[in-house]
């Protein structure tokens, strides 16, 4: 019998920020934020002059090879540009289940493409750079799941959409950072082991506290390293910024944010607020789409390192190349009978988080 994780019942006080913003997903965050395609600001302006060139190229090889670029908001800016739909997890899976082009490519990390050929496995999903994983996503596997179920067998077993096909296989449901808390809400079963993220786990255990929570101990490397006393010094450094949170976060960021939520939420967060000034804790990607739909506000990261390395591996040449030597070697393959596994889940998740 495998020794059971620690169980925690979820009796948290709701997150309050210093500036008395509830620092929650509220429920305008679940309507799905299309991509804005924004002002030419300067830095836009100067990325297309600088990259003419290539973006002729990449559009002319989309319409000849019958191909959409969905793109993650962590990705360069120069890589956003060239993508025909940009969105956080949760609107990318939207997307991926609905288009209309023969072939995806996916400008983001192998659980994305997974999930796009998971919701579509008629299309052919190749990854801009098939070397682009999550660190989080490998931080659960099946036995570990199997295990929990052995100890808590009651459990709804509700999975991050950052973690494998494999992994998701074995899952009740899938969320995204942007539904979780609405996913959870509806599900019949009082206890939940949510794998693979704590914080994501913590901070939706505190909304929905009338369940039971199980977590795993999965975490973000890129958002684990933003600390209190990171963002303390660069509340000093900006006194009148309000703090943007996302919820991979640690709980004591969490509790010092003025909002929490997913990319997209983030970005509709500022895009709707009146402050100048913004303190953004998150991937530094997010700041090109803050930018350029917002010319008169600033945004500073917390720490200068909030830098996924996966995400910036995907660059416009590699665009380029792919599009122009679609093979095998940069699809993604999954067997027939996972992806009838690992559909579920993330099927559910679509039906709960309407
Ligand atoms: P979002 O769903 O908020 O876009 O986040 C994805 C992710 O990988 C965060 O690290
Ligand atoms: Fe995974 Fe973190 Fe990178 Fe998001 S930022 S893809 S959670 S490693």
């Amino acid at each position: 019998m495998p020794h059971p994780p620690p169980f925690f019942s979820a009796e948290f006080t709701t997150v309050l920020s210093t500036s008395g913003i509830y620092a929650i997903i509220s429920p305008g965050n679940q309507k799905q934020t299309p991509f804005i395609k924004g002002r030419e600001t300067a830095k836009s302006v100067s990325l297309l002059e600088e990259n003419m060139d290539k973006y002729e190229k990449i559009n002319k090889l989309k319409c000849e090879k019958d191909t959409v670029i969905l793109a993650h908001y962590y990705v360069d800016g120069a890589v956003q540009k060239a993508a025909d739909f940009v969105g956080d997890s949760y609107a990318l899976a939207k997307k991926a289940a609905g288009v209309s082009q023969q072939n995806i490519l996916f400008a983001g990390v192998s659980f994305m493409g997974e999930s796009a050929k998971l919701l579509n496995p008629g299309k052919h999903v190749y990854m801009a750079d098939p070397c682009a994983g999550c660190k989080m996503a490998d931080m659960v596997t099946p036995n570990d799941v199997k295990n929990i179920k052995k100890c808590y067998p009651d459990a709804a077993v509700v999975c991050y959409v950052n973690s494998t096909a494999a992994v998701k296989a074995v899952s009740d449901v899938c969320v995204t950072s942007s539904n979780a808390v609405r996913v959870v809400r509806k599900l019949k079963e009082k206890q939940i082991y949510f794998i693979p993220d704590a914080h994501l786990a913590q901070f939706v255990a505190k909304e929905v506290p009338e369940k039971e929570f199980i977590f795993h101990n999965g975490y973000c490397p890129t958002h684990q390293q933003i600390t209190k006393e990171g963002l303390l010094r660069a509340k000093a450094a900006h006194p009148g910024a309000l703090t943007l949170s996302h919820p991979e976060c640690k709980e004591e960021i969490l509790a010092l944010s003025d909002f929490v939520g997913s990319t997209a939420d983030i970005i509709r967060f500022a895009r709707e607020h009146e402050a100048n000034e913004y303190l953004v804790a998150t991937e530094t990607g997010v700041f090109y789409q803050l930018e350029q739909e917002n010319p008169g506000k600033e945004f500073f990261p917390v720490l200068k390192e909030q830098v996924c390395p996966d995400m910036k591996l995907i660059t416009l040449d590699k665009l380029e190349y792919i599009l122009g030597h679609l093979d095998t070697q940069q699809e993604i393959i999954l067997d027939g009978e996972l992806i009838d596994k690992a559909k579920k889940p993330l099927e559910r998740m679509l039906l709960l988080a309407e």
